[in-house]
């Protein structure tokens, strides 16, 4: 690993993985010593459509020649933002018809809270036990991890914790609510798909006590799990959609949309509610816009399921307790911690990439750019299966 890296850029592990990397494309890193590491992580579910497609890149290139930052998010008219607000108001059910860009998930997470907190009047805001939605102080109180928070409270006050598909913690959900923020899919948990439809449960009960639903659709979303957004899956809409990752293939991005009469809070008592510099910028807002197109306009989406059952039948071994997730969001449970550990460790030794997940310590991510080719798959399988015999011995 660079000396130069640790010494001079701020480390967020003791051990991170430090490839060199000199270039990426389709389903490949490559790196400064001219090795090719297949990609089964594509930079943690942001690389839906592989590394530096080629239509993304011409037209990042194409609106770089014709103007980039004019004007904080809001006041100027551009059409890329606009363009990509208008193709999500069409492609998403009613009411998610406004759409506000921002640059990352967590902010998408923290002005979300300070809508659902505008809207109604209201302090609570209930997340999930396990939840991740990011690190800004907004995102990082809806977590209910001691160890990770404390160090750096106080945080947000009345935020309360329920148990993800729970019924029973439903009637948590009262007239003091101001929303519930939970992920389509829990992701650091173990990627956890909400069963007997939870979210549909959780939904009614917050039109009855008059709470907003805010889906944090950020890692599912784009495509990931074969459908667009992953809540499309379950039948009900959210009162505020939050997604980012994704989103620009590669370009630091976040969004949430909401219905026009909730949106337009932001901009009255107090106006300029939500304020951001780079909120919608023409170069991301043209990745954005391109990355819809291709999803729209590719079966990219259709063969996600066919890539999924691949992965499934491929990957039958002994070690590996269960695959869970959706798409080609996977999870492999091994049967120990360590075991995940090794895996990922040994994987990267022989230039395939795979990751952990942040809380399931017996998960090994498997969430490879949605464009992997069959070929591309089988290779990645076999890698792992080689491993995990070896580890078998
Ligand atoms: C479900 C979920 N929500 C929110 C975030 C935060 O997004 P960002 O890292 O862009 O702030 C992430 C990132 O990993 C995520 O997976």
């Amino acid at each position: 690993m660079s000396k130069d890296f640790q010494k001079y850029q701020a480390q967020t592990t003791p051990h991170p993985l430090g490839l060199k990397v000199e270039s990426a494309k389709g389903s490949y890193i490559y790196t400064t010593d001219g090795k090719a590491h297949l990609d089964f992580v594509a930079g943690v579910s942001a690389c839906n459509l592989g590394h530096c497609h080629p239509e993304i890149v011409k037209a990042i290139k194409t609106q770089a020649e014709q103007y980039l930052h004019v004007m904080v998010y809001g006041e100027y008219v551009l059409k890329p933002a606009l363009e990509v607000s208008k193709t999500l108001a069409r492609l998403l059910p009613q009411p998610l018809e406004q759409t506000y860009l921002v640059n990352s998930g967590t902010e998408a997470i923290d002005g979300s809270i300070k809508l659902a907190r505008r809207a109604t009047g209201r302090s609570q805001i209930i997340a999930a036990k396990h939840c991740y939605h990011g690190n800004s102080y907004g995102a990082l109180s809806l977590m209910d991890y001691q160890e990770r928070t404390q160090p750096f409270g106080p945080l947000l006050p009345h935020i309360t914790h329920i148990e993800f598909n729970n019924e029973n913690c439903l009637n948590v959900i009262t007239d003091k609510t101001a929303a519930v923020v939970l992920e389509t899919i829990q992701g650091g948990a173990g990627f956890i798909l909400p069963e007997n439809d939870y979210l549909k449960k959780v939904k009614h009960r917050c039109e009855k006590v008059g709470a907003l639903l805010i889906l944090d659709d950020i890692q599912p979303g784009f495509g990931r799990t074969g459908k667009l957004f992953g809540f499309q899956h379950f039948d009900i809409v959210p009162d505020i959609l939050v997604m980012g990752k994704a989103m620009a293939s590669g370009l630091p991005i976040g969004a949430f949309t909401a219905s026009q009469k909730l949106m337009q809070l932001l901009s009255d008592k107090p106006k300029l509610g939500h304020i951001t510099t780079f909120g919608g910028h023409p170069l991301i807002a043209s990745a954005a816009l391109k990355t819809l197109e291709i999803l729209e306009q590719t079966d990219i989406i259709e063969q996600v399921g066919k890539k999924e059952m691949l992965i499934r039948t491929r990957l039958k071994h002994t070690l590996i307790n269960e695959i869970r997730g959706k798409g080609l969001m996977l999870a492999l449970i091994m049967k120990t911690e360590e075991l995940a550990n090794q895996l990922v460790l040994k994987a990267k030794e022989q230039n395939l990439i795979l990751f952990w997940l942040l809380y399931e310590k017996k998960a090994v991510r498997v969430t490879p750019p949605l464009t992997i080719t069959s070929n591309e798959i089988e290779k990645g399988c076999q890698i792992i299966l080689n491993i995990l015999d070896e580890l078998h011995e």
